[in-house]
This record gives C-alpha cells, structure tokens and sequence, in this order.
C-alpha cells in the first residue's frame, strides 16, 4: 500500500537554544528533516541567533495594562504575528529550564502575545495545531512523578495556547541527565526519532 499523502502546509517554528552544539538543536534538526520529507515548508524565529528581545519594555508594559489596542506595537512584535499568521502550524522547539522554556521564549510570549492580538480582543487567527518539543534532563516518568510534567503541560497548551490553536500537544523528550552514557544514546536516538516523526506526519 502506497503511503498516505499528507497536503503541504506551512509550518513556524520558535526556537530557544543558545548553542548549536545541543539536543535541543538535533531535535530540531530531526524535526525539520521529518518536515522536508513531507513536503511541508517552514520559517524559524531563531530567538538567540535573531538576540530577540524578551523584556516587556514600559511602552509595553502601558499598553497591556490599559488594554491599549489603538497604541503602536514594536516592528519585531509585528514580524513575529505576520509569521503566525501565515503559518497553518505553529512548533515550540525548547529545553526545560527550571520547569519552563527559556527566559527568551517566555518573553516571547510576554511581548508577542499582546492585547488585540492574543486576547481582548483575540483577533490571531487560529493554528491548525501548536506543537510543543521540549527537552528535559529528568525522565518523563520522573517528571510525571514530581508533576512537574503536568504543569508545564498545562502552562503551555491551557494557558499560552488555550483555543488560539484547534489542536494542541505537548512532547516532552526527556532523560539527558537521567540515564547513563550508553543508554542515553540510545534514548537520545529514539527521540531523535520521534522528532522526525512528528515532522513528517504533521
Ligand atoms: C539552566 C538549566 C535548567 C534546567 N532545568 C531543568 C529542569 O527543571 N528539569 C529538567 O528535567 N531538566 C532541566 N535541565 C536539563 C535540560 O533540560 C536537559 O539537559 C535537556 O536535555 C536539554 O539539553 P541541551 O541543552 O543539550 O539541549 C536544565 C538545564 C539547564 C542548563
């Protein structure tokens, strides 16, 4: 039987690692390889290679506050929504950091997720589906345990996402710091896996 054929959509990803030389940046390589097989086309907002500021500024900070939709948003804020808005799906690539993203990509969502865009009113339109791939140093089991897993779930798909996307899920490739040498590689192996796989049958 001849594989199914999925139609080409348009992916963008927001990508948060300061050095190439980490999973999180195979993850992505892997991600994006599965994507290319698939036909789809992507755009990266590479947060530390573009030094994307993460810091609400006090303009900012006034227009959220006062609900101020008629005040100017910054140029980089404009470019990030445009990127949204062209894309069917939207992909957070990241590494756990104290139970969250990266302070980069949290301020992503501080600065980009502004009022008349994200909510009062929300007027993004909405993704086919928001994707999360996090890596993290404790297994999921682990942090399924501590329930670690279950907040940073319900951060990211409940609260950032909620209905802005019509389908969500959170990937969580866990257990660089967990495992020992040879079984990390093989583990490490396996997500790299995973993360193809979830390009490739977006
Ligand atoms: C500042 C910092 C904080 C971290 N906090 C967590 C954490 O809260 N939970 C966890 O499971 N791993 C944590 N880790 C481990 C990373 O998530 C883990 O190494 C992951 O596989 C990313 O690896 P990479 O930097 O090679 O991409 C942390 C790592 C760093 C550098």
């Amino acid at each position: 039987m001849s594989p199914k054929l999925l139609s080409p959509k348009h992916i963008h990803i927001i990508y948060a690692h300061p050095s190439r030389d980490s999973f999180t940046y195979q993850i992505r390589e892997s991600f994006c390889a599965g994507l290319q097989a698939a036909g789809h086309t992507w755009s990266v907002s590479d947060l530390y290679a573009m030094d994307f500021l993460a810091e609400l500024t006090p303009d900012e900070y006034a227009r959220e506050a006062a609900y101020a939709t008629d005040r100017p948003l910054a140029a980089d804020v404009i470019t990030e929504h445009e990127k949204l808005s062209q894309a069917d799906v939207w992909v957070f690539i990241y590494p756990v950091w104290w139970t969250d993203c990266p302070a980069k990509m949290k301020g992503w969502f501080d600065r980009v997720w502004t009022v008349g865009f994200a909510y009062q009113p929300q007027t993004v339109t909405p993704a086919q589906e928001a994707l999360f791939i996090c890596a993290a140093g404790h297994t999921v089991e682990q942090l399924r345990k501590s329930g670690c897993y279950q907040a940073m779930e319900t951060v990211m798909l409940v609260d950032r996402i909620c209905d802005r996307a019509a389908q969500k899920r959170f990937v969580c490739l866990g257990g660089s710091e967990a495992t020992s040498g040879a079984q990390w590689q093989v583990l490490k192996s396996q997500h790299l896996d995973v993360a193809y796989q979830l390009g490739a049958s977006l």
